[in-house]
């Protein structure tokens, strides 16, 4: 099989956004305790966060958290989480039928993402609360003093305002599982009064409306409609929740999953733009992608939440695969394609829960294979998003009809006259030749190239074995004449970098 793609800069789609390389901190299993936060872990800093998690945090170049759910931000009181530990209340979370004992809470997470070198996105409860609450959070989080809220968290410790720029009216409000589900006109009035009151205070804040859980959702479409109809001109996103994962050992559609998420981000593009014409305005509403992975939903579904209520249970801890690690790679070669309206994009989530770090308790913290794609494209997609129309034999799927065998995507940094091309062959047991047309670029030489895959697609890291699973440096790859040419092993991920 062969596959090609030209790079040309005038090409370009948009600035690669820092923020589609964001991730999630939810209160959900072993996500907080234990996971960002565990005080008597050996590498616990002063404020009981674990610094192996804050140095692969780093390491895998998240930029931005969501926080602090999630299903859970639902039923969450924001003012439980602040002020002296031993006087926080210990709740019930009926999101994941776990106890709350809020030792980390609103203040705690900033504290982290300061270290972690991150940009926070907070959430406020639509759910069991509304208006009067998300103010509350917003003056306790960013009124610089003088207020009863704002005093009270200088006296807590925090004196300079977080000044949170960025964030979520509720969360996947269209689910019937959510506390205080809506219909799609309920939670659009709501979400643009809360809006509007927001920006009463402070007219920067960028705001999130909640789009659909999924694409497969009934309500899919005609929600982002109604709540658009209704929010416009007060939010500034919209945003796409998409999980995948492997059904009936079907993986020749799995690896195909990145072909529904563009679809996905297509139809909400349309449906905004929609909106958009029929209110005559000029303003364009963006994409907030704020979660995506994949996800073994399904084997959560059976097993069913916990019957008693326990501290940070183990729940949702996916052990991910190469497979799944490509599968990722390809969601993130969607996202960057759509960089002119997805503009922020949070892979849920950061450790322990469907994530691409996992903590032992007492013990080490290492990189599933899901954390290296992630990490190679962070660190590598600068400048410019090129539109590559890659030129690729196809096959058939059972979920998504005729799909391409290879998808790609590449970046160009101008100034630093630095390129790179992000590529995986989706065949379950062909190699691809790939040829890359770099004549419009002017590349003179590979920089690196790194290929994830192995023969096993199945194939995972462990806690003993933590490195089974990483890309491999290869020297293989030709350019000469314009020309680069280089092959594709099946199920794989590979990013080419030139100069
Ligand atoms: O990320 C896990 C859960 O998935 C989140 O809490 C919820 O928003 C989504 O359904």
């Amino acid at each position: 099989l062969t596959a090609a793609v030209t790079l040309d800069p005038a090409f370009r789609i948009a600035p690669v956004n820092r923020r589609t390389f964001g991730s999630f901190v939810e209160h959900l299993g072993r996500a907080v305790y234990t996971g960002i936060y565990e005080p008597d872990h050996p590498s616990a800093d002063k404020d009981g966060f674990r610094t192996d998690v804050l140095d692969l945090t780093r390491e895998m170049g998240v930029t931005m958290v969501r926080y602090p759910g999630g299903n859970f931000v639902s039923g969450y009181r924001w003012e439980d989480g602040v002020g002296p530990c031993e006087n926080r209340p210990v709740r019930r979370d009926l999101a994941w039928h776990s106890t709350e004992t809020n030792e980390v809470g609103l203040d705690e997470f900033m504290r982290w993402a300061r270290k972690a070198e991150v940009e926070p996105m907070m959430a406020v409860n639509l759910g069991t609360r509304g208006v009067a609450e998300a103010l509350d959070v917003l003056e306790y989080a960013n009124h610089p003093g003088g207020t009863r809220l704002s005093d009270m968290r200088a006296a807590n410790g925090s004196v300079e305002p977080h000044d949170i720029k960025l964030w979520c009216l509720g969360n996947e409000m269209d689910g019937p599982w959510q506390l205080g589900h809506m219909s799609a006109r309920e939670y659009g009035r709501l979400a643009v009064q809360t809006a509007r009151a927001m920006r009463m205070t402070e007219p920067g804040l960028e705001l999130v409306a909640c789009g659909s859980s999924g694409s497969q959702m009934p309500t899919f479409g005609e929600w982002e409609a109604t709540v658009l109809e209704e929010a416009y001109d007060e939010v500034d996103f919209i945003s796409l929740h998409a999980y995948y994962e492997e059904y009936d050992g079907d993986l020749r559609s799995f690896l195909a999953s990145a072909v529904d998420m563009d679809h996905f981000i297509d139809s909400v593009v349309a449906t905004a733009d929609y909106v958009r014409a029929k209110r005559g305005a000029t303003k364009r509403i963006m994409l907030s992608f704020d979660e995506w992975n994949v996800w073994y939903l399904s084997r959560f579904q059976a097993a069913g939440p916990p019957t008693d209520w326990p501290v940070a249970p183990r729940l949702l801890e996916d052990h991910y695969h190469l497979a799944d690690a490509v599968v990722v790679g390809n969601m993130l070669i969607s996202l960057l394609r759509h960089s002119d309206r997805v503009t922020a994009a949070c892979q849920a989530q950061l450790v322990n829960v469907i994530a691409p770090i996992m903590a032992e308790p007492g013990g080490p913290a290492w990189r599933q294979t899901t954390f290296h794609p992630f990490a190679e494209t962070a660190r590598t997609a600068k400048g410019e998003v090129l539109r590559v129309e890659a030129q690729s034999p196809t096959y058939e799927t059972g979920r998504h009809g005729e799909v391409p065998v290879v998808d790609a995507v590449a970046t160009y940094d101008a100034p630093a006259g630095q390129a790179a091309v992000f590529v995986v062959n989706r065949s379950t047991e062909e190699t691809v030749q790939f040829d890359v047309d770099t004549r419009a670029l002017g590349a003179q030489r590979v920089t690196a190239c790194r290929t994830l895959s192995d023969p096993d697609p199945y194939v995972r890291n462990t806690a003993a074995e933590p490195d089974r699973v990483a890309p491999r440096s290869r020297d293989d790859a030709e350019l000469a004449d314009g020309r680069l040419r280089l092959s594709l092993p099946p199920v794989s991920w590979t990013v080419i970098e030139l100069a």
